[in-house]
């Protein structure tokens, strides 16, 4: 009987550790959006402190989908989508460092109203 208790608590601490193991591979995957916060510095001159564009031709990217942003940022880096300025600023960029601006933009909580 002690051993069968014994067993099975082996099994449930080695199920334990294998989900905190997952859940810590999966943290250190996920995208950072402090550090595209961070590196959102080079986008404030047109997009603004929070995503808010401050150019009447940039468009605003606060509380846009992640994976919206992502794909229009790799867009720009391939040139699959056409645009100077965001070429220029989307080439240097990483998989990681845009994965992180997209969290960054996604995080930023928008309200909208009726129309006036
Ligand atoms: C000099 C101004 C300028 C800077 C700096 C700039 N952008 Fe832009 N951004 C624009 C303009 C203008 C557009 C619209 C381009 C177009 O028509 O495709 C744009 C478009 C975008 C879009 C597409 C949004 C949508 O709704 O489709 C994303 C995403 C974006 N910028 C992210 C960034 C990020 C991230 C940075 C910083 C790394 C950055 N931009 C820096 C001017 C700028």
């Amino acid at each position: 009987m002690f051993s069968a208790n014994a067993k099975s608590y082996r099994a449930v601490c080695l199920a334990l550790a294998l989900a905190l193991s997952a859940g810590l591979a999966f943290q250190a995957q996920a995208a950072d959006a402090k550090a595209g916060q961070v590196k959102a510095g080079m986008c404030v001159t047109c997009h603004g402190a929070l995503g808010l564009s401050t150019m009447p031709n940039a468009p605003h990217l606060a509380g846009q989908p992640a994976i919206y942003i992502e794909e229009q940022l790799k867009q720009y880096r391939s040139g699959k989508r056409a645009n100077e300025v965001m070429a220029v600023m989307a080439k240097p960029l990483t998989d990681k460092e845009i994965e992180n601006l997209a969290a960054w933009y996604a995080s930023i909580p928008i309200e909208v109203g009726q129309p006036r």
